[in-house]
């Protein structure tokens, strides 16, 4: 028992050092501005600094489970291996950045942004270059929402199957109406809006 209890004493300060540094970040791009609507693409666990990006121009971006002193920022004009421009970023949990052809997301530890020239909260089209912020990669999104039903895309997910889904998404086909086989895909109800 006194053994038991000592390991925990040493044990858990480092869990818990681990669930603060290692938890990533969701990023949902929804269709419709204001993080309104109920189709959106989402990368569901993404570390700082990696870019999700998204094949369609989107209009707002939702953060889940960004800390109080973390950035969101929304880019767009992205090329086929970079994230873009950013056009609009800010703090806040439970951030949502409306903006016109959002292409890409990523965030950050923002505790010392003012040293590395992050402009917060900025309007329109003056973002600076992603590049600056050092984003390392941009991944495809993992799931894609319909009312509230989700679904698997990319990844292991044949590329016919995710074409099928984001054509769906494009005509905002309703869940009622998809093909049996695409219910192999279904990931669960949202349950964080
Ligand atoms: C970003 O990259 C530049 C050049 O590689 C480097 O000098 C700078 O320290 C990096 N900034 C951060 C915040 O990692
Ligand atoms: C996707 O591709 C696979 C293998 O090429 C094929 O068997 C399947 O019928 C296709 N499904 C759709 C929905 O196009
Ligand atoms: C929407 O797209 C799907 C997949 O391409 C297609 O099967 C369906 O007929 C389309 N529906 C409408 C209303 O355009």
């Amino acid at each position: 028992m006194h053994l038991f209890q000592s390991t925990w004493s040493t044990l858990l300060p480092s869990i818990l050092i681990f669930s603060t540094t290692v938890e990533g970040v969701g990023i949902r791009h929804h269709k419709k501005h204001s993080c309104s609507g109920n189709i959106f693409v989402q990368c569901s666990s993404i570390a700082s600094y990696t870019c999700c990006g998204s094949s369609r121009a989107l209009e707002s971006t939702r953060f889940l489970g960004l800390g109080d002193t973390y950035l969101g920022a929304v880019c767009t004009k992205k090329k086929s291996a970079d994230c873009g421009t950013v056009a609009k970023s800010s703090t806040g949990s439970n951030l949502c950045l409306s903006h016109k052809n959002i292409k890409g997301a990523f965030w950050m530890d923002c505790t010392r942004c003012s040293k590395r020239g992050v402009v917060v909260d900025e309007d329109e089209e003056e973002g600076g270059e992603y590049a600056d912020l050092n984003v390392t990669a941009v991944v495809e999104p993992d799931l894609i929402g319909f009312g509230g039903y989700t679904f698997r895309i990319n990844y292991d997910v044949p590329r016919n199957i995710t074409d099928t889904f984001e054509a769906l998404a494009d005509n905002e086909t309703l869940v009622e109406d998809f093909p049996q086989y695409l219910w192999e895909y279904y990931a669960g109800m949202v349950d964080d809006e």
